[in-house]
């Protein structure tokens, strides 16, 4: 996992083999909304390996695990988070800056800052959240240290930290001291009395001592009574804690698209019946309360075999892979300007087996369109929200809409 860019630069080799060879792709037959679920399975890494000695190799080694890595599209530099460690690298990977974050002296109780606390030691950190912040010159990282606070490093030298402060109390917790509970980010804005703000959405599963929100938006300056790092956002039906502990979320990206941002995560189904399943959900990017938050199913291999999202990107399909999607007749006309969502999934009993399935965002778009006009809840435009309905039937709608989109998926899905 230390070798994650050499992995990232065989991950398109595969792809580009599977491109061009479209044998490897495994067309299901099915009923034709399902169609969306265009999957292939990873047949055979070996085989899609051939070829790759001709893409020259760059490498970077860490000595720790990397978590993360983002690139500022800006100036091409790549940006690692690894556990105690962040990098900054050239575009060709030559290291050109490093600060230790870690290890800290903290508690698994410890109310920062630490200074306070007793039984303190020292413990690793884990890098849970980068992200490139380029009006700020800066870059957002958040650890598993300190309640998951963040700091604001110079995104031209890591080794310089531009903000942190400790001494906020539990609104500026971002992340999750926990090392199984993965939180994804994108970047945003967030528009008050006229004024536009930068903030960045957070999705989070749940950890006993860490904020229970499962997606929150996080302000990155002081204004009026927020400070920095706060969550500005409270919308209980996708915030509440009962909510996050029995669903078990377990996130593993987010992305922005057209108005709308999106987050993939796996989580059971209704808390009950522990079976895991992978959804997409999806608010418009000006919705300052989550009121759109809709959530799709998406399955992957026959019968949902590959259940678990493991990882995902979003990405323009080659020519040849447009084109054999479009054949296949499942999705309507994909071309190379189509963007794509490319998911890794596994069977959650088998970590050892896994499929590769794509979703046309156009397609995935379709179906939450279809599953909004079903239940009549709302549309993207704010005004509409507002004239047809208060917060209190929001939030009753809201409710029902899990429910029938559930039952929805069950009929057509499983
Ligand atoms: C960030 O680092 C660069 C290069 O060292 C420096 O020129 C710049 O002034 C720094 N930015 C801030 C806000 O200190
Ligand atoms: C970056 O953001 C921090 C935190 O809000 C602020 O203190 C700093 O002045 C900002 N720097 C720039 C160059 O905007």
């Amino acid at each position: 996992m230390c070798h994650f860019l050499i992995v990232n630069v065989h991950l398109r080799c595969h792809l580009t083999s599977l491109i061009v060879k479209p044998s490897f792709l495994f067309l299901p037959e099915m009923a034709s909304w399902v169609s969306t679920l265009f999957f292939l399975i990873w047949l055979s890494v070996s085989q899609a390996q051939e070829g790759s000695g001709k893409i020259p190799t760059v490498e970077f080694i860490s000595e720790s695990l990397i978590n993360n890595v983002v690139q500022d599209p800006q100036t091409g530099r790549i940006y690692l988070g690894a556990v105690n460690n962040i990098f900054q690298l050239s575009p060709s990977l030559q290291k050109e800056a490093r600060t230790e974050t870690g290890p800290k002296k903290d508690g698994k109780t410890c109310t920062p800052p630490a200074s306070g606390c007793q039984d303190t030691v020292l413990m690793p950190n884990s890098n849970k959240l980068l992200l490139v912040h380029p009006s700020n010159g800066s870059l957002i990282v958040c650890g598993s240290r300190y309640r998951g606070i963040c700091s604001l490093l110079n995104l031209s030298n890591v080794e310089q930290e531009l903000y942190y402060n400790d001494n906020k109390g539990q609104r500026t917790y971002v992340a999750s001291i926990e090392d199984n509970v993965n939180v994804v980010s994108v970047m945003s804005t967030y528009t008050k009395n006229g004024r536009t703000f930068k903030v960045f959405l957070v999705g989070k599963g749940y950890g006993s001592l860490d904020s229970p929100k499962l997606i929150s938006t996080r302000i990155l300056e002081d204004y009026q009574d927020w400070v920095v790092f706060e969550n500005i956002i409270v919308a209980s039906a996708v915030q509440t804690a009962p909510f996050v502990l029995k669903y078990l979320h377990d996130f593993q990206h987010a992305f922005k698209e057209d108005g709308f941002v999106y987050f993939l995560f796996s989580r059971t189904l209704d808390g009950t019946d522990n079976k895991i399943l992978t959804f997409v959900s999806r608010l418009c990017e000006n919705d300052q309360h989550y009121y759109s938050y809709t959530e799709l199913q998406l399955t992957c291999g026959i019968k949902n075999q590959y259940n678990k999202v493991q990882a995902a990107y979003v990405a323009f399909p080659g020519k040849e892979l447009a084109r054999v999607m479009s054949q296949s007749g499942n999705y309507g006309t994909v071309t190379s300007f189509t963007k794509v969502l490319f998911m890794v999934a596994h069977p959650d009993d088998d970590e050892s087996d896994s499929a590769l399935c794509m979703y046309p965002l156009n397609s995935i778009n379709q179906q939450l369109m279809d599953i909004i006009s079903h239940i009549d809840v709302y549309l993207c435009t704010p005004a509409q929200w507002i004239l047809n309905h208060t917060i209190k039937t929001w939030l009753k709608c809201r409710l029902s809409t899990l429910i029938k989109g559930f039952q929805n998926f069950l009929v057509l899905f499983v």
